[in-house]
């Protein structure tokens, strides 16, 4: 029985989704209101203990198990929701090392003991004395009850030791509490109270387990305005976007997550309605959270102050979210009717300007309508962008022009759709004084709009057999010994999912493209490899037995197969990462060899007009075949995989 079997064994699913519906007997199955649309008429909703299986007859239409369930009702992808059922059912996805064993028991206590501190602020915050000047300012913010309750929102009382003798009294070790970042070590010995005299907020992960603390002081300028808790274990600010545990569902539903700067705008926000708000605290985006993002929605909004969006920091922040985002590859004839092959950016992202000096809190307390329309109204990257380099500048300079230019191009390049490239192409000409034109031929050579990218793919089939016949050419390798290299890096890879950020990253600087399933020639190694790439993709960190739970069922044989074959060699690999590398290198490079022998021998007898475009994928590929003799012994220099 492998997990997910033994997962769906342990949870009925009449319990678990009973603990969201309200279910009645009807035979032997259970039938309720749908929870996932409105409708309090008839009861279409059923769940069939049997099957473990659950369906909406009405407007939905939609089913299936428990997975599928939780999927639906949290937002949360499939590794999420086996993560999930996974701890209720008490399966454990992983083997952990006994260390492991013990930092995950460490880290559910103090789990645990955030949770308990949450209740205790909140305790401080309604049932004190002490707590009234803290919840007449929450009341002052205009924070209902209800919001205070689902935010975690507290009052942390003014004294040295309250938490401390709180905790202390309720069984917690002092190096407990300071592991959860709860107290502050003396440099004379000794620990006290972090927080103290200040509303807490807490904050949560993506999958609302507890994590620590913000505190802001209620003193008009006191300093610092917000006291997080330390860097622990467990709270780690750059990996965490305040709101997610509750805006999840709604960026999925929503398909577009809107960023804010702080706490009270994503609070406010959600208590207006607006329930796809996040916060990466106060600070630039980071790639961790990017990742968190992505794997929810591909279009977000910033909303940024007027003082935030000319700043460097902001423009390096949207420039990294240009590179977390994936590109999809698409074909284009360029000013000479050549073929060529452009990245796009699959993401959408864009720019919510807020009024001078207003957060969003402030807007959306004043009136929900300005805030849809500044939602509304936000403007992709680049035309921020276009005005926030330009701002100052002197823009008769032909030195500033081609700056501004080499700034806002690859923005340009990046649109997904074409009439808003070009409609952009054209105000940046308009703007700066120079013909579109120039604009393109500038930006082509420039390391953006690198030109012509490595096509992967296998020629037809009949083709190569045609070739294969025709003469035993040495140019092409034989095809098992490539078997070999595939399954080798499969096995690679789906022991360690991760590598494949160090190697993409690796195949970048040598100026290639990233691992793409089209690079494995064996149809079933490229569904592998897709599904790999997917998990990964969905999941920062995909541990071993989570991936090969999330692969598809058909795909389990041919995966149990490669990790067997593999399990002896990967056993006296140390450097996997460097010949994982390498492989790659070798299986595209024997891809392009195999496409370049393929495309003379359709040039040797080429009558039609396309002659032209195979002579430009000919000298395309050699350029790659270049590239990849290149990378090769790049292998060997250890920064490029680990920098
Ligand atoms: N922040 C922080 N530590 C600080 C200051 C700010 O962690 N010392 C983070 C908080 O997440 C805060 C966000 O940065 O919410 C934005 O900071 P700021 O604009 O100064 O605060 P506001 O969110 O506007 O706070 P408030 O509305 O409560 O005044
Ligand atoms: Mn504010």
């Amino acid at each position: 029985m492998n997990n997910i079997e033994e997962i769906k064994a342990r949870i009925d699913a009449v319990d678990l989704i009973g603990e969201t519906v309200q279910l009645r007997r009807s035979g032997k199955n259970y039938s309720g209101f749908c929870p996932f649309h409105d409708n309090r008429r008839t009861p279409a909703f059923a769940v069939f203990p049997e099957s473990g299986t659950w369906r909406c007859f009405g407007q939905c239409n939609d089913g299936g198990d428990i997975f599928k369930f939780i999927m639906k009702k949290e937002g949360w992808d499939f590794p999420e929701a086996l993560r999930f059922l996974a701890d209720r059912a008490g399966v454990q996805l992983q083997k952990f090392t006994p260390e492991q064993e013990a930092q995950r028991e460490e880290n559910e206590r103090l789990r645990d003991l955030l949770e308990d501190a949450v209740t205790f602020f909140r305790h401080h915050l309604l049932k004190t004395e002490a707590g009234k000047p803290a919840l007449q300012y929450l009341r002052d913010r205009s924070l209902t009850d209800e919001t205070i309750e689902t935010w975690g929102i507290g009052y942390a009382p003014d004294g040295y030791e309250f938490g401390l003798r709180h905790f202390t009294e309720r069984g917690y070790a002092v190096p407990d509490l300071i592991a959860a970042g709860m107290v502050t070590e003396r440099d004379s010995g000794g620990v006290y109270d972090r927080f103290r005299n200040r509303v807490t907020f807490a904050i949560r992960d993506e999958r609302g387990r507890m994590t620590g603390f913000g505190a802001r002081t209620l003193e008009k300028d006191g300093l610092p305005k917000y006291l997080n808790s330390p860097q622990t274990e467990l709270f780690d600010k750059g990996g965490i976007l305040y709101g997610m545990d509750q805006a999840g569902r709604s960026i999925r539903q929503e398909e577009q997550a809107v960023v804010v700067e702080g706490y009270m705008d994503v609070i406010a926000l959600h208590q207006a309605g607006f329930n796809n708000a996040v916060s990466p605290m106060g600070t630039a985006l980071t790639e961790h959270q990017l990742q968190l993002l992505k794997r929810r929605t591909k279009k977000m909004i910033l909303a940024l102050d007027a003082d935030a969006a000319g700043n460097r920091a902001t423009l390096r922040g949207l420039q990294l979210a240009r590179e977390t985002f994936d590109r999809a590859t698409e074909l284009a004839f360029d000013a000479r009717g050549l073929l060529r092959q452009e990245s796009r950016l699959q993401a959408d992202i864009r720019i919510a300007m807020l009024p001078e000096g207003q957060d969003p809190d402030d807007v959306v307390n004043r009136d929900p309508d300005e805030w849809r329309r500044i939602i509304a109204n936000a403007r992709p990257i680049v035309a921020h962008v276009m005005e926030a380099v330009s701002a100052g500048r002197d823009l008769d300079d032909p030195k500033t022009k081609t700056e501004i230019a080499a700034q806002v191009m690859p923005l340009i390049n990046d649109l997904p759709d074409a009439f808003e490239r070009d409609t952009y192409l054209q105000r940046l000409a308009r703007f700066l004084k120079v013909d579109e034109r120039t604009l393109l031929t500038d930006s082509r050579g420039g390391p953006r709009a690198a030109g012509p990218r490595y096509r992967g793919g296998r020629a037809p089939r009949e083709a190569v057999d045609r070739q294969q016949r025709a003469e035993a050419s040495p140019a092409l390798p034989p095809v098992d010994s490539t078997r070999v290299l595939e399954v080798f890096c499969l096995g690679v890879l789906m022991r360690n999912p991760n590598f494949i950020y160090r190697l993409n990253r690796a195949l970048q600087k040598a100026g290639l493209h990233r691992l793409s399933p089209h690079d494995f020639q064996d149809t079933g190694h490229q569904s592998l490899a897709r599904s790999i790439l997917q998990a990964v993709d969905q999941d920062f960190d995909v541990p071993e037995q989570v991936l090969i739970g999330s692969l598809p069922l058909t795909l389990h044989d041919q995966a149990d197969e490669i990790l067997a074959r593999t399990a002896d060699l990967l056993k006296h690999e140390v450097r996997l990462l460097e010949e994982l590398f390498v492989n790659v290198i070798e299986i595209r490079k024997r891809n392009v060899e195999q496409n370049l022998v393929h495309l003379k021998f359709l040039l040797e007898d080429a009558q039609s007009q396309s002659d032209g475009d195979l002579r430009q994928e000919v000298s395309q590929l050699s350029k790659i075949k270049n590239l990849l003799d290149l990378a090769r012994p790049l292998a060997r220099d250890r920064t490029i995989l680990n920098g």
